[in-house]
């Protein structure tokens, strides 16, 4: 159920920004942007790649053509769905189609769709012409909480997931919520998870509003949603701020991710979504931490309790995969020299990384874990 309204009675606009080390993004977050003043002044009198896939656009091709509205020239790019959009052999031809149409170093992208649309078109944008400017509109709650934002794209390899990519960040994010009404409840679950990492990593607030709107945020309310977009997007801010290329304190956007990626990679990226994938990989690393002096057990229950409201479905996966998960997890472009670097909750709003983890223990949990990943945290 999605709330309706008119314009003067949905939640207004909100706007951060985030200083980053190719100067400043504007974001604007909210219900119905088109003719928002921030696209005009991106849009007006260039010509605009717009990339974009077939199903969004007949899903919601009148509010894109409205978004786009204020542009010089329009030159529609098109992706396929989902994770097959970020890889080398789709981007040659987009990359091709840029030149042949007339792409000039002052020329914009406009990246208009969910994760994997925005990291590549992060991707052409930071690439072509060796970088030219960019704006996303992400359409999914996982884009428009985390992957939008932040400068991180990339397209992936045989061998893994963003494997092949560039710090490109975007002058403008525009996260019209909107978008969300035609999301599927799988869809929301999943970007859920990201705002809850950003959550319980970074906002204890946010963290006590995820868990009273849980309702109404899985029901598709829009102004619940904004709330917790604009919340969760602020928490990203902050820590890329901080950390842009991810030397130590963005690392923490990597929790639940290790086994996350890995789970995915092992999947063939079908049956679980990614954040779906970042839950089971949570609840691994809090089994990990169990039982260490810093692990404080009543949030560990907290956040279990939290990830077992999403009723996520189940992990395809049992004991027998482990050494598949392990071998994928060997190869995470995370590791460094020193080997993996985990993300390990210790109580709400902090945590340590921990490197060098015995590789047997990893495998021995691992395998418990695979046996039964909602077991009960310890409390
Ligand atoms: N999605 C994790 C990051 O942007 O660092």
């Amino acid at each position: 159920m999605t709330e309706t309204g008119d314009a003067a009675a949905r939640p207004s606009a909100v706007r951060l920004t985030l200083r980053q080390p190719q100067g400043e993004t504007s974001l604007l977050f909210g219900a119905g942007l088109a003719g928002a003043p921030e696209l005009a002044a991106a849009l007006a009198g260039r010509t605009v790649f717009a990339l974009s896939t077939q199903d969004l656009r007949a899903l919601h091709g009148e509010r894109i053509a409205g978004l786009l509205a204020p542009a010089g020239r329009l030159v529609e790019l098109e992706a396929p769905d989902g994770e097959a959009a970020k890889s080398l052999e789709v981007a040659l031809p987009l990359w091709r189609q840029m030149l042949a149409s007339g792409g000039k170093r002052d020329s914009l992208l406009v990246a208009i769709g969910g994760g994997s649309l925005t990291d590549l078109g992060g991707f052409l944008a930071g690439t072509f012409l060796r970088g030219i400017d960019l704006v996303q509109v992400p359409t999914t709650l996982l884009a428009m909480v985390d992957a939008a934002i932040g400068g991180k794209t990339a397209v992936d390899l045989p061998e893994g997931k963003n494997t092949v990519g560039v710090f490109y960040h975007p002058a403008l994010v525009v996260a019209d919520t909107d978008f969300l009404a035609t999301l599927p409840a799988g869809e929301l679950r999943s970007g859920l998870v990201e705002a809850i990492k950003m959550a319980a990593m970074l906002g204890p607030e946010l963290l006590a509003r995820i868990e009273e709107d849980l309702p109404a945020l899985l029901a598709g309310s829009s102004k619940a949603l904004l709330q917790v977009v604009a919340g969760a997007a602020a928490a990203k801010c902050w820590v890329v701020e901080r950390d842009p290329t991810e030397e130590g304190p963005r690392k923490v956007l990597n929790f639940g991710h290790t086994l996350g990626h890995a789970i995915e990679g092992v999947l063939g990226y079908s049956g679980l979504r990614h954040g779906e994938a970042v839950a089971y990989g949570m609840l691994f690393a809090m089994r990990l931490q169990e039982g260490r002096p810093e692990a404080d057990p009543g949030f560990f229950a907290r956040l279990h309790r939290l990830l077992s409201r999403l009723e996520l479905p189940p992990l395809p996966l049992g004991p027998g995969d482990a050494p598949a998960l392990l071998a994928f997890m060997a190869r995470d472009k995370k590791a460094g020299e020193a080997g993996l670097t985990w993300v390990m909750p210790t109580r709400l709003g902090e945590h340590q990384l921990r490197q060098g983890l015995p590789p047997g223990e990893v495998a021995a949990v691992l395998k418990r874990f695979l046996a039964d990943p909602w077991a009960a945290a310890r409390v």
